[in-house]
């Protein structure tokens, strides 16, 4: 037996096995090995009555490996294991902390009884890699939990905290922490005795639902699977288990887990798994570089920007000082934090006591020197360098030695911004996207002189405030904005040569994404960076600001909208699109659904590829992250650099 991964304790006729598999326990073939041999020597060991699995580290198992799902599958495989813990005639007992996810769940439920630490989380989240449970996972939570709750937990992907598993009867006890291992040697001991029944999950009944149940349920739920296959496999699999024995069930399982495995969905979903996580590796800094000691936070700006980025860190328990220059706008500000922590209470995404904590850590504040005792001061002001000279030259003036000058900007040159100071090496972008509170992505943009600690302390943070931070180089837009950029580029032109906003925006939903672009730049608004004085009328931006077609705020922009904001073509726009191109000489023409989703992608991509030639960005992965979380890609699709590679142009 390998010492690294698995060792025996034996407490009299209990074993105890421990999993040590850093980080996450994954189901490797290795680990599954060191669980067959255990269950074989239990059931040849007469001096032994029972068996606990449990796992060393920060985690029972997290899972299978899903770097295996690659190759080809390697014995001993999970589902087969998970039969032999089931069918020991002696208890088994799984002894749950951490996460016990997707197959390390499904381990658990072989096991006889199931004990978990009061932190413990468990779930099926196979789902999110485009899988489903596949070593019986489907078969054994419904006859724990119930259908309805079992396909609602293997549809979502979310995990449970452990007092409501024990509610639901999915573990037998909840225990404290820290003493896990010690209480399920005494269940064991129960189960040895016969004062606690030990179970197969299988042998239990599956209660029958009421007659139309599935029909209803993928009816229910159609909007939110979408075009995704594991869910709707999830559905399937699961009804199958009414018609079918537990074994027929399961082989049916196995088969739909190896055809979603093998699967275009599945292999975008496994790569932005990994993309998401690759992120944090970052050349010249490591768990050694040191970081800066933030503890409060200064935020220059209570607009939109201003306010939703002050939320993350309230929320996360750092006291912001929040500055405006009058009273007006800074009491609408904290006005807007209100709002929003209200809404997550009200959502139940906070508690009540959380949001109390949250909004007595806000300090609002006209006074600039307020934030010279700031850790990190983020400015969020106007886009304009002027501004950022004028705030960037004062911060210089106070902020206290080794502070972090961060700036928000979205396209302006962060090198410049950090030359407004006599300490470049401190300030860096922090390129966060709107809504603030809400959108997962973080821009970290390095600018030539920032240093490795001021980069390190950011990366540190931006996952204290549940952020999926990716580092940028200096350019226009850094990663996303310039991609965007390139595409707007490319679309206006084409507008202009026939083709139709409208089927533009088709196209891109029909692609995956919620929004085309023409709606969103309704949504955002025309009229960002216009203005009436220096407009020319020279592009169909302008031409409609003109109009005051400015978006949804006017109920008019691309499209009309009605009262409840529902869009339609408007056959002004398509008039005036003819007559800028007549204006311009532009002859128009049909174009088909193949070349307008060319012209959506390829622009971007081919920009994604110059950013990535010239070091801006550190990896294609990277680059697809950035549209993942910060411009709703499909992610099913992996990303423009990742969908790129398997469609070349
Ligand atoms: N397989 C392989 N590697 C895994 C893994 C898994 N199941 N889960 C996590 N890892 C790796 C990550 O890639 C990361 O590696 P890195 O440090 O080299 O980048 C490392 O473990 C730590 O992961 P996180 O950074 O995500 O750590 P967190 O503490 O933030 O989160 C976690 C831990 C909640 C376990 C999270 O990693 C997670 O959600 N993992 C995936 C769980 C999952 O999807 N399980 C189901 C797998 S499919 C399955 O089981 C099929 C079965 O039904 C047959």
């Amino acid at each position: 037996m390998t010492e690294a991964i698995a060792r025996i304790e034996r407490h009299a006729n209990i074993a105890v096995l421990l999993i040590n598999a850093p980080p996450v326990n994954a189901l490797g073939q290795a680990v599954r090995a060191e669980l067959q041999a255990t269950v074989e020597l239990l059931h040849k060991d007469a001096g032994l009555d029972a068996l606990v699995i449990a796992c060393e580290g920060r985690t029972f198992f997290a899972g299978a490996d899903i770097r295996e799902f690659d190759r080809p599958p390697q014995a001993p495989l999970l589902p087969g294991l998970i039969n032999a813990i089931e069918a020991s005639s002696k208890p088994v007992i799984a002894a749950i902390h951490g996460t016990a996810l997707g197959g390390g769940l499904e381990v658990a439920l072989g096991c006889h009884l199931r004990i978990a630490a009061q932190s413990a989380k468990m779930g099926l989240p196979e789902v999110k890699l485009g899988l489903l449970p596949g070593a019986g996972g489907t078969q054994r939570l419904p006859r724990l939990v119930g259908l309805k709750k079992a396909l609602d937990m293997m549809v979502s992907g979310e995990p449970i905290g452990a007092a409501e598993a024990q509610e639901l009867g999915l573990v037998d006890r909840v225990v404290e922490d820290q003493g896990l291992i010690d209480a399920a040697i005494a269940l064991a001991r129960d189960a040895v005795a016969g004062r606690i029944s030990p179970r197969k999950t299988r042998d239990r009944a599956l209660q029958a639902p009421e007659a139309g149940f599935f029909a209803a349920y993928r009816k229910d739920n159609a909007r939110k699977f979408g075009r995704l296959d594991a869910p709707q496999a999830i559905v399937k699999v699961v009804e199958r288990s009414l018609s079918a024995s537990f074994d027929d069930a399961t082989a049916f399982e196995r088969a739909q887990f190896d055809i979603l495995r093998s699967s275009a969905q599945s292999k975008a979903l496994r790569y932005a798994f990994f993309a998401e996580r690759d992120v944090k590796n970052v050349p010249g800094i490591d768990v050694k570089t040191p970081v800066v000691p933030v503890e409060n936070i200064g935020i220059i700006g209570a607009g939109t920007m201003g306010t939703g980025i002050a939320v993350n860190f309230l929320l996360a328990g750092l006291p912001v000082t929040l500055l405006e220059m009058n009273e007006a706008a800074l009491t609408r500000g904290a006005e807007t934090i209100r709002k929003i922590i209200q809404r997550n209470v009200e959502s139940g995404r906070t508690s009540r006591t959380s949001a109390d904590q949250a909004l007595g850590l806000l300090h609002p504040t006209l006074a600039f020197n307020d934030l010279a005792s700031a850790d990190l001061v983020i400015e969020a002001a106007f886009e304009t360098l002027d501004v950022k000279q004028d705030i960037f030259t004062r911060l210089d003036a106070i902020a206290k030695p080794g502070a972090i000058l961060a700036t928000n900007t979205s396209y302006l040159d962060v090198d410049k911004i950090a030359s407004f100071t006599a300490r470049p090496e401190h300030v860096l972008g922090l390129h966060f996207f709107s809504p603030a509170n809400v959108m997962k992505l973080l821009e970290v943009v390095r600018g030539a002189k920032t240093s490795g600690p001021v980069l390190a302390t950011a990366l540190k943070l931006a996952a204290r405030i549940g952020k999926i931070p990716v580092v940028s180089g200096v350019c226009y837009g850094f990663i996303g904005n310039r991609m965007l950029a390139a595409r707007r580029v490319a679309l206006d032109k084409s507008v202009l040569e026939g083709a139709s906003p409208y089927a533009i925006d088709r196209v891109a939903e029909e692609f995956g994404f919620a929004m085309g672009p023409f709606r969103v730049s309704d949504l955002a608004g025309l009229d960002l960076g216009w203005s009436k004085e220096t407009s020319t009328g020279a592009t169909m931006k302008e031409r409609l600001c003109e109009m005051d077609r400015r978006g949804q705020k006017t109920k008019a922009g691309y499209y009309d909208y009605d009262d409840k904001m529902k869009p339609s073509a408007s056959p002004l726009v398509e008039q005036t699109i003819k007559d800028l191109a007549a204006a311009r000489g532009i002859p128009q023409r049909a174009w088909i659904d193949a070349e307008l989703l060319d012209l959506l992608l390829t622009p971007m991509i081919a920009e994604g590829r110059k950013i990535l030639a010239e070091g801006i960005a550190l990896r294609a992965s990277d680059i697809d992250v950035v549209w993942l979380h910060g411009y709703g890609w499909p992610r099913w699709r992996g990303g423009p650099m990742y969908y790129g590679e398997k469609h070349p142009v």
